[in-house]
């Protein structure tokens, strides 16, 4: 009934996180489907004047921005040229687009700790959400998931793996395992040694996917993985024993399930972050929009799969052990690794580092089994806070 009269009238849909690397390809898919979707808000951070640009065109109701040095310029911009749009700023900013119950969706897009606030805000005002920010579901996976069921919210997974298996899931009872793909990112062929050495350019030269830099550099050492089985746990409530991982350098099949009865089920797809993107905002419906040629098995000729190297990539079965053990453990897995990952990018630490720094800042992390929202934000700042620390003493 609801999605009948959706289909009568425009989608109404928030980006927050518009500059960005899914932000930026939400608003191409949303340009080829103008009579389809009104955009209420864009957000950002501080690339204002990508901002002001798409402002000028899609025309929301709102813009925001990270903080009010860059309010400023806006309302400048925005006396000279006599806009009308709204600006905001902060995580307040932010909270206010996702309070706005003419929402129907909102696509979170920004990177970081920053997505979770306006999440739970939008799941609280009971609008649907789009959800690429995966430390969202890492950090407090069982409080959001637990807030979206009692307000009747979906949370439509933009990440390609957890799109595809949403895609292929029909009867979450009948299924085994889930299969996650990775496409082992730009140093699967490279020896150990070789990775000790990789530069910050080599690192962000992935072989299939042009992201933000810090899934990039997760998508090198395997942390992105290993985010991602976190996020399937929750939004899919299988257990961390029937999650698998299995390399696939060409990243055609994006992730499979296999039911009870051994039936495997996969969804394929040129490597593209618009089919997702389009496919998450557009629930349940399925449109035209961006795809820019039709799948041919024949061109592709050739899929590979082969089984993760553990030794090589440590950060996957960190990460396992941090589900597991749940509560606070997945919070501060998170921050520790995004600060050591921020170090590297600033050239204070090497690639291998990162999971060294990690672990010892989660083996020394004191778990709290049943956090509140509160408990995940304060482990998230002292975490954060130790690792600087740490990386400070090296
Ligand atoms: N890129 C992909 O293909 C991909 C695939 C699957 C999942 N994801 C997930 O999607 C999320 C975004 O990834 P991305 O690659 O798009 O990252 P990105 O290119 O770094 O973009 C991050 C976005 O967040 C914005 N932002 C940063 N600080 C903000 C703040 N304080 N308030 C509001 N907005 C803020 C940035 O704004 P400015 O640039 O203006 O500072 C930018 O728009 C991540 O959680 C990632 O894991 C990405």
């Amino acid at each position: 009934m609801y999605y009948n009269k959706l289909m009568e009238r425009k989608k109404k849909i928030s980006i927050i996180g518009s500059t960005g690397s899914i932000g930026t390809q939400a608003l191409e898919v949303i340009s080829k489907l103008q009579d389809k979707f009104e955009i209420i808000a864009l957000a950002g951070g501080n690339n204002i004047d990508l901002l002001l640009e798409q402002a000028e065109k899609f025309k929301p109701k709102y813009i925001c921005c990270n903080k009010i040095e860059n309010h400023k310029i806006l309302k400048q911009v925005q006396n000279d040229k006599n806009f009308q749009w709204k600006i905001l700023h902060g995580t307040e900013g932010l909270e206010e687009i996702c309070s706005n119950r003419e929402n129907d969706i909102i696509l979170v897009a920004c990177s970081g700790k920053i997505g979770l606030k306006p999440t739970l805000k939008a799941i609280e005002n009971g609008i649907d959400i789009a959800l690429a920010n995966k430390e969202t579901l890492v950090m407090a996976g069982d409080i959001v998931m637990e807030k979206a069921r009692k307000n009747n919210v979906k949370i439509i997974p933009v990440d390609s793996e957890h799109s595809a298996i949403h895609q292929c899931i029909k009867d979450i009872a009948q299924v085994e395992k889930l299969i996650i793909t990775a496409s082992g990112g730009p140093f699967l062929k490279k020896t150990i040694e070789e990775m000790k050495s990789a530069t910050v350019e080599q690192t962000l030269a992935h072989p299939r996917w042009n992201m933000g830099k810090k899934i990039t550099v997760d998508s090198a050492t395997l942390m992105n993985k290993g985010l991602e089985i976190i996020e399937a746990h929750h939004l899919f409530g299988i257990d961390y024993d029937d999650i698998e991982v299995v390399i696939h350098p060409q990243s055609i099949v994006h992730s499979a399930i296999e039911y009870k009865d051994g039936s495997v089920i996969a969804q394929l797809g040129l490597p593209s972050m618009h089919i997702p993107i389009q496919y998450a905002i557009s629930y349940p419906e399925r449109f035209e929009g961006i795809k820019s040629k039709s799948f041919s098995f024949s061109e592709i000729a050739r899929l590979d799969f082969e089984k993760p190297d553990y030794e090589k990539f440590p950060t996957v079965q960190l990460a396992f052990k941090a589900g597991r053990l749940g509560g606070t453990a997945t919070a501060c897995l998170n921050a520790a690794n995004e600060e050591a990952v921020f170090a590297f990018l600033d050239g204070k630490i090497k690639l291998y580092q990162i999971y060294e720094i990690t672990k010892k800042i989660f083996d020394e992390h004191n778990i709290i089994k049943n956090p509140t929202i509160d408990d995940i934000f304060e482990i998230d700042i002292t975490t954060r806070e130790k690792t600087k620390q740490l990386i400070a003493s090296l």
